[in-house]
């Protein structure tokens, strides 16, 4: 017995579809480190789709003596970063993420809103000096943690538009000694070294995770876009001057505990997108190299001028 045509016909193309879909799976992007290895099928940077081979990209090289002072770019004000919660982390195949929900948020920096903290996730190498993403006048950092927001809330959806996104992006250092704040995410790697799996953290703030809010003064702002794809160009970047410092044994962790495959032969490190085009754009920097205290000059000077006059004049 044959099969009428048509039906061969809708056979063959239903195949054809379960084959496209299973490759695409297997050309699935990933980093540079994992597309080297041999008989890899994963799609690597210079392949990445979506905006990604658009010029306006994150990450890039801030070059801070052509960073533009912008006095608008005044103090954060962090809503629900104090809160200590058992936040739910994961290991998503390219990074560990922490889940925010919704209960933290952000104003102030020139940003046009509100900003709805999203997750938290990280960049790292094995190496002390090339696990950032940005790098600043050329200098690469141990690892860098973005806190990526999204504007409004979650009631009210926003369009995609060039400043949908806020991440906050933090160096960080690696030192001799431990950071306690740090401790909850760095034991939980350990449950989620396989991809796709996720726990639940030792209680933490946010706040207790960054560098003190008087240093959060100083920061580095563009735009750009997402460093992963699909690379969307809807981010109002905030790159804080201030490290965050691990001691060497939390960071070194990362790299042991998490990997990249199932199997897990393959390491979770090196996890950063290679340096993009500032092209066009301006870099700003919330204040001049050096300069120490937040207040302009005239709210110095006229007082001052003010006790001198009336010295003068008794
Ligand atoms: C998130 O928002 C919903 C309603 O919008 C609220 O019920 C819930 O408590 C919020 N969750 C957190 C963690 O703040
Ligand atoms: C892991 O994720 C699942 C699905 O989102 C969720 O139901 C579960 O509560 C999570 N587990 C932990 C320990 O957070
Ligand atoms: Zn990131």
């Amino acid at each position: 017995m044959s099969l009428p045509s048509s039906t061969m016909q809708l056979l063959l193309a239903l195949l054809a579809l379960a084959y496209a879909a299973s490759s695409t799976a297997d050309e699935h992007w990933c980093y540079e480190i994992q597309a080297k290895e041999p008989n890899s099928n994963c799609k690597g940077p210079s392949l990445w789709t979506g905006d990604c081979q658009k010029n306006h990209q994150s990450p890039i090289n801030i070059v801070t003596k052509e960073a533009k002072v912008n006095p608008n770019l005044k103090p954060f004000a962090f809503f629900g970063y104090d809160q200590k919660n058992k936040w739910e982390v994961k290991n998503d195949g390219h990074s560990v993420k922490m889940m925010l929900g919704n209960g933290s948020f952000i104003t102030g920096g020139d940003l046009p809103a509100k900003y709805q903290a999203v997750q938290l996730h990280l960049h790292w190498s094995q190496d002390l000096n090339k696990g950032s993403e940005h790098s600043i006048d050329g200098k690469h950092f141990a690892m860098e943690m973005h806190i990526v927001h999204e504007k409004g809330t979650s009631s009210n959806t926003v369009e995609d538009s060039k400043d949908k996104n806020a991440v906050l992006a933090f160096m960080i250092e690696v030192g001799d000694e431990e950071n306690k704040a740090f401790q909850p995410l760095v034991e939980a790697l350990s449950r989620i070294s396989k991809p796709s799996t996720n726990t639940t953290m030792n209680e933490i703030s946010l706040e207790d995770m960054l560098p003190k809010k008087e240093k959060l003064v100083h920061y580095f702002r563009y735009l750009g876009s997402l460093t992963t794809p699909t690379c969307d160009e809807t981010v109002v970047w905030t790159v804080f001057e201030e490290p965050i410092k691990l001691h060497k044994d939390q960071f070194l962790e990362f790299s042991k505990r998490l990997f990249y495959d199932e199997e897990q032969k393959f390491v979770m490190k090196d996890n950063v997108r290679p340096l993009q085009q500032l092209g066009d754009r301006q870099v700003f920097r919330s204040h001049a190299p050096g300069q120490l205290l937040a207040l302009p000059l005239p709210t110095l000077v006229v007082p001052t001028l003010t006790c001198l006059l009336a010295g003068f004049l008794q």
